[in-house]
């Protein structure tokens, strides 16, 4: 039986807003400026990250589609009796596609959950998931992963998933407390996939995050679009170079921007102006590349255990299946 999606907005717009105030107040007034990244992602955010996904040097998710392609029907198996598949920051849920059909063919799934702090990514993926999938009621949900887990549905025995490397856009603290956190809200015996980056050659894993046609860049500068729509700052976005660096002690891209001339911003909605002196950086988003026994260590240290893994060969990216 075909039912009608239904959509659940946790977080709304003026929720987003007293936040972005708040991360803006503690990001952009200290010494060393930075922003968290969950403000990317407005609607032409998560469009510019679609179009990131399919650029040649973005080998992140071709190669987690592969993984999943040849991993579903094993995870479908390990999985077997999951009723619901939740997907944290699930953006287009192009890929999960194959998760839903291999799940689907097992017969015990009944409902897909995807969530995102973009309502506009929700909303586009919802239509065609909806098509595709008749007998599987979607339930959408916009909330935020990092503080909202607790509000997610709950009942039948849950397949969390969260895909794209966006576990590694935690720095380490947070994302400590985000295992820490989703250990509490699943109950024993409920699983977990995780698509991570792996640590690769820097060759590798530097053009991935600044593409030579510039759509990274862009993708960059949007969170001060955001900041411009959202608050009314006057941000000049072009005034802003984009810069991916790999730090080889903590094991992570740090995407930065970097002002060209000094600046001074107004930010109305906060009282507050904002001054950049040439060749300042701010820190936009970090992502965490990992080893799979340290990758193990840290799952334990929140209570789960690693049950299995599936990596391309290359060994630059991999999947994980946890349990609770
Ligand atoms: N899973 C998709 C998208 C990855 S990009 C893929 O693999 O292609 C990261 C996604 O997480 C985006 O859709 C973004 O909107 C969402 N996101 C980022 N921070 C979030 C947060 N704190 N809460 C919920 N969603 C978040
Ligand atoms: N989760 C993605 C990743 O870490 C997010 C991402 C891809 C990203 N490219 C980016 C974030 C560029 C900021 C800038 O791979």
């Amino acid at each position: 039986m075909a039912t009608v999606p239904t959509f659940d907005i946790q977080l709304t717009e003026a929720d987003l807003r007293d936040q972005l105030r708040t991360d803006v107040l503690w990001g952009l007034t200290g010494s060393r400026k930075w922003l968290p990244p969950k403000w990317f992602y407005d609607a032409r955010g998560s469009k510019l990250f679609n179009l990131i996904t399919g650029l040649p040097e973005y080998y992140p998710s071709r190669t987690e589609r592969a993984l999943l392609r040849t991993a579903a029907e094993d995870i479908a198996d390990l999985a077997y009796g999951a009723t619901e598949l939740v997907e944290l920051g699930s953006g287009s849920s192009e890929k999960t596609r194959l998760l839903l059909n291999a799940l689907s063919r097992r017969g015990s799934l009944c409902s897909y959950v995807p969530q995102d702090v973009s309502e506009s990514a929700l909303r586009s993926a919802i239509d065609w998931i909806g098509e595709e999938f008749p007998q599987l009621s979607i339930h959408g949900i916009v909330s935020d992963f990092t503080t909202m887990l607790p509000a997610l549905p709950h009942g039948g025995r849950r397949l969390v998933a969260l895909l794209g490397g966006t576990l590694g856009n935690l720095p380490p603290r947070e994302r400590a407390a985000f295992l820490g956190e989703l250990h509490r809200v699943l109950v024993p015996g409920e699983q977990v996939l995780f698509g991570i980056g792996l640590v690769t050659d820097p060759a590798v894993m530097i053009p991935a995050y600044a593409d030579a046609a510039g759509v990274t860049a862009e993708f960059n500068r949007n969170v001060l679009r955001v900041l411009n729509d959202r608050l009314g700052a006057d941000f000049d976005p072009f005034a802003f170079d984009h810069l991916a660096v790999w730090d080889r002690d903590l094991e992570w891209i740090e995407m930065r921007l970097v002002a060209t001339e000094p600046m001074r911003v107004t930010i109305p909605e906060l009282d507050l102006v904002v001054e950049f002196a040439a060749g300042e950086q701010m820190r936009t988003e970090i992502s965490a590349k990992f080893r799979l026994p340290g990758f193990r260590a840290e799952l334990a240290a929140a209570g789960f255990a690693m049950r299995q893994t599936w990596t391309d060969p290359a060994h630059r990216f991999a999947l994980v299946l946890a349990e609770r």
